[in-house]
C-alpha cells in the first residue's frame, strides 16, 4: 500500500510538471482528485489494510491528497493570470492619441489679417483695454452727448477711466508718438456693456487701421480694403461702400463684403441681400489731427475698423460669437 501511494504521488508530480492548460490540469484532476479519482479509491482500499497500520497509512495518503491538491490550485491559479494577461492585450484597440495643443481660431484669423496687412506694408502697434474717456471719446471728436458714452454702452471704471469699447484710441496714442508717414493696425480686446446672445459679447476683438500721409486718398483706403477681402476670402468677393458717420472721420463710410457663403447671390444667411456688414472707416477728420498736433492742412489720412471674431465667424461659419469665449475642447478641436 506505501509503495502504491509512493507510486501515484511520483506519477503526479511527474504528470503536474507538464501541464500548460486548463484542460490539461483538469484532465488531472478528474484522474487524481475526484470522487472516482486514484486518491479516493486509495481511501476505499485503507479498509483493506491491517488495523495498526492503518493509521499511518490514512495520515500518508492524507498528506499526498493536500500535497497534490495545492500543486493543483497554484497551477489553477497561475494558468488564470496568464489568461487574464492575454485577455487585456487587445492588438486591434487603435492607440491612444496623445493630446495636442492647438491655436484658438480667433488666434489663427488674426494672425492671418496681420500677415495680409504685413504684406500691404502696415506694422503692428498696441495699446491697453484701460483707457481714459480723453482717447477713447474726447480725442477721437466724439462729443460728451455722445450716445457712445452712455452708460449702456460703456464699462466705466470711474468717471475718467474706462474699458476702451473701440481699439480707435490707439489710433491717437500712435499719431501722439510717431510722426507721418504712419501705416499701422493695432488688433486688440475690446468692451461693451452688452447682454451675451448669438451675435453679442460683452468683449469682443477689432482690428484697428491707420494710414497718414501727404496725399492720402479715399481710393487709398478702397484699394486697401479691397485688397484685403480678396486674400481672405477670395478674389470673385467685391466690397461696396455706404456713406456713414462716425466722429472721428469725414467723410465717413460703412464697407461692406459679398456674402461669403453665396458669393453674393443672396442667401438665408445674408438675408437675401448677398451683402454683409463689415465695419466703419474713412477720412480722418481734421479735428482729430487738431488733438494729436499734426498739420491738416499738409497731412490726410484714411481709418478703418474691422471685427476679427466676425471674420472668423464669416471664415468658419460659425453663429454664435459666444463659442470663441467658451473654451469647449469638442469646438476648439476643430480647429
Ligand atoms: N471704432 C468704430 C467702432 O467700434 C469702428 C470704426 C469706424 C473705426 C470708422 C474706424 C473708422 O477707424 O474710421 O464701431
Amino acid at each position: 500500500m506505501l509503495e502504491q501511494i509512493k507510486k501515484i504521488k511520483q506519477e503526479a508530480e511527474n504528470e503536474l510538471k507538464k501541464i500548460s492548460t486548463s484542460q490539461e490540469l483538469d484532465t488531472l484532476r478528474l484522474k487524481y482528485l475526484s470522487r472516482k479519482g486514484l486518491i479516493s479509491s486509495l481511501f476505499s482500499d485503507l479498509k483493506d489494510v491491517v488495523a495498526n497500520e492503518r493509521a499511518i497509512v490514512g495520515q500518508k495518503i492524507n498528506q499526498l491528497k493536500s500535497d497534490v491538491e495545492s500543486s493543483y490550485k497554484e497551477l489553477q491559479e497561475s494558468l488564470k493570470s496568464d489568461k487574464e494577461t492575454e485577455d487585456d492585450v487587445d492588438l486591434f484597440l487603435p492607440g491612444r492619441q496623445p493630446f495636442i495643443g492647438r491655436l484658438h481660431p480667433l488666434t489663427i484669423v488674426l494672425d492671418e489679417i496681420k500677415q495680409i496687412f504685413f504684406n500691404l506694408g502696415f506694422h503692428v502697434e498696441d495699446g491697453p483695454e484701460i483707457e481714459t474717456d480723453y482717447y477713447n471719446f474726447e480725442a477721437l471728436n466724439i462729443p460728451k452727448d455722445h450716445p457712445a458714452r452712455d452708460m449702456q454702452d460703456t464699462l466705466y471704471i470711474t468717471e475718467e477711466i474706462l474699458l476702451r469699447t473701440h481699439t480707435s484710441p490707439v489710433q491717437i496714442r500712435v499719431m501722439q508718438s510717431q510722426k507721418p508717414p504712419i501705416s499701422i493696425i493695432a488688433p486688440g480686446r475690446v468692451y461693451r456693456r452688452d447682454t451675451p446672445d448669438a451675435s453679442h459679447s460683452p468683449f469682443f476683438h477689432q482690428v484697428e487701421g491707420l494710414v497718414v500721409d501727404e496725399g492720402i486718398s479715399f481710393g487709398d483706403l478702397k484699394g486697401v480694403i479691397t485688397a484685403f477681402a480678396h486674400k481672405m476670402f477670395g478674389s470673385d468677393i467685391k466690397v461696396r461702400f455706404r456713406p456713414s458717420f462716425f466722429p472721428f472721420t469725414e467723410p465717413s463710410a460703412e464697407y461692406d463684403f459679398n456674402c461669403v457663403f453665396c458669393r453674393g447671390k443672396g442667401c438665408r444667411v445674408c438675408k437675401n441681400t448677398g451683402w454683409m456688414e463689415i465695419s466703419g472707416a474713412g477720412m480722418v477728420d481734421p479735428n482729430v489731427f487738431e488733438a494729436v498736433g499734426y498739420d491738416s492742412e499738409k497731412y490726410t489720412g484714411y481709418a478703418f475698423g474691422m471685427g476679427v471674431d466676425r471674420i472668423a465667424m464669416l471664415k468658419y461659419g460659425i453663429n454664435d460669437i459666444r463659442l470663441f469665449f467658451e473654451n469647449d475642447l469638442r469646438f476648439l478641436n476643430q480647429f
